[in-house]
């Protein structure tokens, strides 16, 4: 595991990377398109993430990493120390500043997620935990909501790089969810989605498709503060395999959206 100076070195870069992010935000930016629908990246994504390769080698020298910007190794996943580093998670909100992004840097050992950081730069806000030791913002504990299933504020992610294969489906599984809770909000980054439920702003969330760096880092800090969290077909969040996630507060609200979606899925 991390040692608590470390886990402070983290802190910091995590936060220096955020400066570059918010510096960044009003200029232009120079956007590429990936694979997929609506999916891109920018310069400040490459940067973000060999910036913070750069600044982890030097606090654990001998950690791997699993990153989304072609720095991929994803082979022996399940030995020895990896760092999962998602640079911007919502680029496409950082494109049209949104100011709701964040940087996103999970740490496994032996293939299990044992400490997260999720920074928003924009808000100054950084979630964070230790498996084992409940979860933080910005150093001050934070558990889910207590909010019953009827009054509970329900977040997706649109699956925008699949749209064609999901689109039917989400829609339809979204329509019937919505006269049962409060209401619905697509934000736009899976990673502060999952932090979101995780200090009770949101109820629960779920998406059909996500990549390991969406939510390696969050998924910890959910379930430490208290969420229950799996893949959509109930499994553990086995990283780094798993390319769903849903996650909720409280287990009647799981219940209520896992059965939901048998019909969908
Ligand atoms: C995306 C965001 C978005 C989610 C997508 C992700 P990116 O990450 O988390 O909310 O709907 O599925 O891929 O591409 O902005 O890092
Ligand atoms: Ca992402
Ligand atoms: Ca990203």
């Amino acid at each position: 595991m991390l040692t608590g100076s470390q886990i402070n070195e983290v802190f910091a870069l995590i936060r220096r990377a955020g400066g570059i992010v918010t510096e960044a935000s009003a200029g232009l930016k120079h956007i590429k398109d990936k694979a997929g629908t609506a999916n891109y990246v920018t310069e400040y994504d490459v940067s973000v993430q060999a910036y913070l390769i750069d600044g982890l080698k030097k606090i654990v020298p001998s950690a791997r990493f699993l990153a989304e910007e072609n720095d991929v190794c994803t082979d022996d996943f399940d030995k020895g120390s990896v760092f999962v580093i998602d640079p911007i998670d919502g680029t496409a909100n950082f494109i049209s500043d949104f100011g709701h992004s964040a940087i996103s840097i999970g740490y496994c050992e032996n293939g299990r997620p044992v400490f997260g950081a999720v920074y928003n730069p924009y808000r100054d806000e950084l979630f964070s935990a230790v498996k084992g030791c409940g979860a933080m913002l910005n150093g001050n504990e934070i558990h889910v909501s207590s909010r019953d299933t009827e009054h509970a504020l329900i977040l997706f992610g649109s699956v925008p790089y699949y749209k064609e294969k999901y689109c039917h489906s989400l829609f339809s599984y979204l329509a019937d969810i919505y006269p049962r809770v409060s209401d619905v909000r697509r934000m736009g980054s899976a990673a502060l989605d999952l932090c979101y439920v995780a200090c009770g702003r949101g109820d629960a969330f779920f998406e059909y498709r996500l990549s390991p760096w969406d939510y390696c880092a969050g998924g910890l800090i959910a379930e430490e503060a208290g969420a229950v969290i799996s893949d959509m077909d109930g499994n553990d969040l086995h990283q780094p395999d798993a390319t769903s996630v849903i996650c909720a507060s409280a287990h009647e609200t799981y219940d209520l959206l896992m059965g939901l979606y048998e019909k969908y899925r």
